[in-house]
């Protein structure tokens, strides 16, 4: 009998392998991260303080923000975190119960899958940025609703044009939408490069959505390899 925590990590294992195999196999087997042969980082040391600069002046007007409704069920607001030089940022929904307790974005089980999917294109957490559309945990872990989005958002506009990435990727339906403007359906956004204010933005299948429909994972790897073509 295998204990539980052994067949987690074992189980973490292979999906790990599994993404690092798709990447392998699309990168041709030439190195060990297949895509890690160019820098993800996009500026000089100056435009990154000055991008740092700007988060941190966000991360300020954001402080014990009571501007909507999320705020009253907040352990901690969840900013984003990562490389402020980084050219690449995703974008998710809002923080989930580890996020929350945390302070973090994308640490729980869908974090744990994002990881995987960024290693597999040669990348690791501190060479991307995250965030969130709303930094505040929805209760029950909802999708966020049109008020809280909309006083949200401009939060997170300020945080892409301070990181001015070469490319934004969108986890799922809510990031999609919100970046865009738009209310068409996922399966209509994902499989091509749109635009947010100019930047390339992918947009791709949710971590936590792909936790409940494996099947989806070959499409976020085609997603993926777009957002490494425009790296
Ligand atoms: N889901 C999200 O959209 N964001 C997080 O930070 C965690 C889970």
């Amino acid at each position: 009998m295998i204990p539980d925590r052994a067949q987690n990590q074992l189980s973490d294992w292979l999906e790990q392998l599994r993404w690092y195999l798709w990447g392998c196999r699309e990168g041709g087997l030439r190195d060990w991260q297949p895509y890690a042969a160019k820098p993800v980082e996009k500026t000089q040391s100056s435009d990154s303080a000055s991008a740092m600069e700007k988060l941190s002046r966000i991360g300020v007007e954001l402080h014990e923000c009571t501007r909507c409704g999320l705020h009253r069920g907040r352990a901690n607001l969840v900013f984003g975190e990562g490389s402020a030089q980084s050219g690449l940022v995703f974008v998710g929904e809002g923080p989930g119960a580890d996020e929350d307790r945390l302070g973090r974005p994308f640490v729980g089980r869908a974090g744990k899958l994002l990881d995987k999917m960024i290693f597999a294109i040669g990348l690791d957490r501190s060479r991307v940025y995250i965030c969130n559309v709303v930094k505040c945990r929805p209760p029950e872990n909802r999708t966020p609703q049109a008020d809280e989005t909309a006083t949200c958002a401009p939060f997170l506009f300020r945080q892409l044009e301070a990181l001015a990435p070469k490319v934004i990727c969108a986890l799922g339906l809510s990031a999609a939408q919100a970046l865009l403007g738009t209310t068409e359906p996922i399966s209509r956004l994902r499989g091509k490069v749109l635009s947010w204010r100019g930047i390339p933005l992918v947009c791709t299948y949710h971590p936590a959505y792909l936790l409940r429909s494996p099947q989806q994972k070959a499409a976020a790897w085609q997603d993926l390899k777009e957002v490494i073509r425009l790296l």
